[in-house]
């Protein structure tokens, strides 16, 4: 069961600080005069979308995310980078409540989406991740035809009052997933049967179909060969004039390419937030600074 603590003196936090070691810091030889629990940069943007305060995670008794303060603005991508384990994916799957069906997950603090608490316990998550969506790290097509993946979610949502209404819907999300071309001669053929990147445009396109504010991505070309890795960052690339975009991914070079503003975890904490080219050439933080060039993580 997932329970939604917002008591502060309840919360995870505070039971494991004691049990954090700072000591993390100078045992691996980096700077211990900046405490990495305090986020360096600017959390706060203008035009906010999503807005997060205090996210803490814990699955069972352990914690994962710990006291995560960041927002993220209308149409903006951004990377979350950071070393395996570090809870990336753990902060992601908060906002769009993809925890809840994690047995023992635990998610406190606030987080809203315009001006909505996503953890209101009167809200239906069904619409919630209709309007933030989620593109996981392995394509994952169901068993139908490409028109049926594509047409699926507007149909549970009601989107379209006819045929002739769903088969655009279908065309529009396909030629935005950059997917129309290849696709229309084979639309009934079984989405399976396309190759690993095609089957992740479609898995986008699925997304796309129910008009997304947000789209939520995990390590989405991780399964991906560099070429269909090139058409996915484009998309994202042409994806962010109408989509906000919140990506996770193990590639440095990936966040660097696609994102406006990268934010870097480390132990379950947010450590860094800002623009992606001051992360990558002028790091504030040593954390920061030894991820990017290689030598941690
Ligand atoms: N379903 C789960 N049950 C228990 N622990 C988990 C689960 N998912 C992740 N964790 C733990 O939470 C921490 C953060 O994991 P995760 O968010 O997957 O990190 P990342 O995406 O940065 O690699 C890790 O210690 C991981 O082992
Ligand atoms: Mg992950």
């Amino acid at each position: 069961m997932t329970t939604m603590t917002v008591d502060s003196n309840t919360s995870p936090q505070s039971s494991q600080e004691a049990t954090q070691p700072v000591a993390d810091i100078s045992s691996n030889g980096l700077d211990s005069s900046r405490d990495y629990r305090q986020t360096v940069g600017k959390i706060e943007v203008a035009n906010t979308k999503m807005s997060m305060r205090d996210v803490n995670v814990s699955y069972g008794d352990k914690q994962a995310v710990f006291g995560v303060d960041l927002d993220i603005a209308k149409n903006e991508v951004i990377a979350m980078i950071g070393p395996s384990g570090c809870g990336k994916s753990t902060f992601l799957r908060c906002m769009n409540r993809m925890n809840d069906t994690i047995e023992g997950c635990v998610v406190s603090g606030s987080l809203k989406l315009d001006d909505q608490d996503i953890y209101d316990p009167k809200l239906d998550v069904v619409p919630l991740r209709a309007r933030v969506g989620m593109v996981f790290q392995k394509p994952n097509p169901f068993p139908k035809s490409i028109y049926d993946n594509v047409a699926y979610g507007p149909q549970i949502h009601g989107l379209a009052n006819s045929k002739v209404e769903l088969d655009e819907i279908v065309e529009n999300s396909l030629r935005k997933a950059g997917l129309w071309n290849e696709a229309k001669d084979r639309l009934d053929q079984p989405g399976t049967g396309l190759s690993g990147g095609q089957q992740q445009r479609l898995c986008i396109a699925r997304t796309i179909a129910v008009s997304p504010e947000v789209i939520l991505m995990d390590e989405p070309c991780s399964a991906l060969d560099p070429i269909a890795t090139a058409r996915i960052e484009e998309l994202i690339d042409e994806l962010s004039a109408n989509f906000t975009i919140a990506i996770v991914t193990h590639s440095m070079q990936q966040a660097a390419r696609v994102s406006h503003r990268t934010a870097y975890f480390h132990l379950g904490y947010l450590v860094e937030i800002g623009d992606t080219d001051d992360i990558f050439t002028n790091p504030k933080h040593r954390l920061t600074e030894d991820y990017i060039t290689g030598r941690f993580g």
